[in-house]
């Protein structure tokens, strides 16, 4: 059997020709690529306006500046993230306000929000965990009382919705992730989506150096005053080139995670001593980043040796995450973080294998995968 990655771009000769037709353009920044990404995301979300940036992060931190949300402010966010979630708040200059998990979405304990309110919160950023949409409707009715933003970390729920809705537009911004694990990849980059165009220009603006005009509405070239202060987070023409590419594949490629995860679902769902995380939640919802399974206590210390074991037999995995946030030095140092407050969270970066099911994974594949689980587990409770 071939190695069976964690995660692998699909790349073909399309993305190739784009990417050389660009290169001879000559444009590799503000041209006409950026603006079609835009419009196309714009349009498979359903969302008011797209905003491309250089990454996530770029995208949370760039809202979190636009929207003055920084010195002396509290933001909500879960434990159980990526860093980034995080550090997009610590590098506006608010403080993250860290909530355990709920079991066994991963998600947000909705719950334990509101008595983590202060007058100091600006904001509630969620994360839809490894694809599983959040309850955004009762969170909207929280986020209102309190008149707080409600922003959704969206970086690997491409294609995930909340009833009809894309996740990213009930909230006041949703966040996507390009990297090349991702659903679609621009090696590296990013996407804001809006469900309404309030804050979309100053968001450019700012994305930009805070430049009063873009090339386009520039009398002469070069002439231009800066009216704001501003990053440079913008999405270059090659990346936005590739992103073009890979959104007209997406409905294909989510048609396989789908299939993918179903698959392996029926093949394991009766492994002693595992739960999967579900991603369907019932109904055809998550956008089914990754297999995700949680092992018992009296097996998880085993757990890096069935790790090493599917490896030996070339089979990707990852762990989503490795810590809960505030169990990672540079935030238990810096605000002293009780971390038996973050139980759920825990439990999850301490028992997770996270498994491959992107559209690069056959069925063969997902065979091989549930065979070489089912040995590993047998062998190791015996
Ligand atoms: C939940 C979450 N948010 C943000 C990011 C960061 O995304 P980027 O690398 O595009 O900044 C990641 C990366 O995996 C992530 O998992």
């Amino acid at each position: 059997m071939n190695k069976i990655p964690f995660g692998k771009p699909l790349i073909n000769f399309k993305e190739k020709k784009i990417i050389s037709s660009v290169l001879e353009s000559g444009t590799l920044v503000h041209g006409s690529k950026s603006k079609e990404f835009e419009k196309e995301f714009k349009k498979y979300t359903g969302a008011s306006d797209a905003i491309s940036v250089s990454s996530c992060t770029a995208g949370m931190h760039l809202f979190y500046f636009t929207l003055n949300i920084g010195d002396g402010d509290e933001v909500i966010i879960p434990a159980q993230t990526h860093v980034a979630t995080a550090h997009a708040v610590e590098l506006s200059g608010a403080k993250p306000i860290f909530v355990d998990s709920e079991y066994p979405t991963g998600n947000i304990n909705i719950d334990l929000i509101e008595k983590k309110i202060t007058e100091k919160t600006k904001a509630i950023t969620v994360v839809h965990y490894l694809g599983n949409p959040v309850d955004m409707n009762k969170l909207k009715l929280l986020s209102k009382k309190y008149k707080l933003f409600l922003l959704e970390d969206c970086a690997l729920a491409l294609g995930a919705k909340v009833g009809k809705k894309h996740v990213g537009l009930i909230g006041d911004a949703g966040f996507f992730s390009f990297y090349p694990v991702k659903h679609i990849t621009t090696a590296e980059g990013g996407m804001i989506i809006l469900n309404s165009k309030k804050y979309s220009k100053l968001l450019r603006k700012k994305k930009a150096f805070g430049y009063n005009k873009s090339l386009d509405q520039r009398l002469y070239p070069g002439l231009y005053d800066v009216d704001h202060l501003g990053f440079n987070y913008r999405m270059s023409e090659l990346h936005a080139a590739l992103g073009i590419v890979q959104l007209s594949k997406f409905k294909s490629f989510l048609k396989k995670r789908f299939y993918n995860f179903r698959y392996l679902e029926r093949k394991i769902k009766d492994f002693k001593n595992i739960s999967i995380i579900p991603n369907l939640d019932g109904k055809v919802n998550g956008s089914c980043y990754c297999f995700s399974i949680l092992l018992s206590k009296k097996i998880a210390p085993k757990r890096f040796e069935i790790i090493n074991f599917l490896k030996r037999n070339k089979i990707g995995s990852s762990i989503y995450y490795p810590h809960p946030v505030p169990r990672l030095k540079f935030y238990k140092k810096k605000y002293k973080i009780n971390n038996k407050n973050y139980i759920i969270a825990s439990a999850f970066s301490d028992r997770i294998i996270c498994l491959p099911i992107g559209p690069h994974v056959s069925r063969k594949n997902l065979d091989f995968i549930s065979y070489n689980l089912k040995k590993i587990i047998t062998k190791i409770i015996q």
